[in-house]
């Protein structure tokens, strides 16, 4: 484990709980702030249910006992070395709790925004410290996902990018160094060129939304893990990953806007889970079925990977 460090998190939902269980169950001790009641009142209860979901509710007590509830950022921060922004994601409130933080931090202090698609260099461009910003882009569920990518500015200090990366890799995690701040960074831009081509499939009727999921969970899912696309294009030639693209890019969609599919569900509250429609209907019970099988699913993951 890494040396241990005051960390803050600011924000403590769906993100920041899960990054406070990950920073405290690695031995730091973590200052969570949130400005609305109900979730800082929530947030011990929310991190000791996370870890039995991960199998780690043995921990519970070790964990809390390093985790620090604060009234505002003034308290969290201030004897912060490093600082998680997980607050909503807003342009101006993110600019806001980054000018406050700056007010009250040490000079030496890292910052980083968990923002998932607005640009770092925006968020921090009106910092005095913007050498010391950055963003650290974690994955739900955070206590679960490996993955954090650091994110680089054309101002972030190369030394306080790497320190966070040590931190990061210290603390267990799978960190990704982001040499430019581009939106969507690596993983949401990979992701969402998937996502696009398989909106645009039963868009154009070519298949039902079941399908694209069956062929994906049934066939290339399951080699991702251990397999990435680059290490998988190696492994079948890169001269017949050329031909395939030959024969096949002219056809996949490269709209550059949103699927008019897609904007028709969110126009007609098609909203998925949370509705009880999306691409497909789903009852509560599927959806608690399909949230307890990805964290299941994880749990599992981690084992057999890790041997
Ligand atoms: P959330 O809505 O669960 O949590 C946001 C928290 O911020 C809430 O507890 C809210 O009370 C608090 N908050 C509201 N106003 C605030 C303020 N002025 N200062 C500080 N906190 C404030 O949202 P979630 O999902 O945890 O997202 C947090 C950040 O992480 C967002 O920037 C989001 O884009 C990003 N993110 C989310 C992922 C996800 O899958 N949910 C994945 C990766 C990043």
């Amino acid at each position: 484990m890494s040396r241990a460090r005051h960390i803050a998190v600011i924000g403590g939902g769906l993100m920041g709980h899960g990054i406070a269980l990950t920073m405290a169950r690695a031995g730091h001790s973590v200052n969570v702030t949130d400005p609305v009641a109900a979730a800082l009142a929530t947030v011990r209860e929310r991190i000791a249910a996370s870890l039995v979901a991960m199998g780690a509710g043995d921990e519970t007590e070790t964990v809390l006992a390093r985790i620090n509830l604060h009234d505002g950022i003034a308290g969290a921060v201030q004897d912060a070395g490093v600082v998680f922004e997980a607050g909503p994601e807003k342009l101006a409130v993110k600019q806001a709790i980054f000018a406050e933080i700056e007010t009250h931090i040490v000079p030496e202090a890292i910052l980083a925004s968990n923002t998932s698609v607005i640009q770092i260099t925006r968020i921090m461009e009106g910092l005095n410290g913007r050498h010391r910003a950055l963003g650290t882009h974690w994955w739900n569920p955070p206590h679960m996902i490996p993955l954090v990518e650091v994110v680089k500015t054309e101002w972030t200090d190369p030394a306080i990018a790497e320190a966070m990366f040590n931190l990061l890799r210290d603390t267990g995690k799978t960190p990704v160094m982001v040499e430019k701040d581009v939106p969507g960074f690596i993983g949401n831009r990979l992701q969402h060129a998937l996502w696009r081509e398989a909106i645009a499939l039963v868009e154009h009727g070519i298949c039902s939304a079941e399908a694209v999921d069956t062929v994906v969970k049934a066939s290339f899912g399951r080699r991702l893990a251990v397999l990435g696309p680059l290490e998988n294009a190696d492994l079948v030639g890169t001269d017949l990953t050329l031909d395939i693209h030959e024969n096949l890019l002219f056809d996949i969609d490269s709209r550059p806007e949103p699927s008019p599919f897609l904007r028709e569900l969110v126009q007609h509250g098609k909203l998925g889970m949370k509705s009880g429609q999306g691409f497909r209907p789903w009852t509560k019970e599927q959806a608690d079925a399909a949230r307890a099988r990805l964290a299941r699913h994880l749990q599992r993951l981690e084992k057999i990977l890790d041997n």
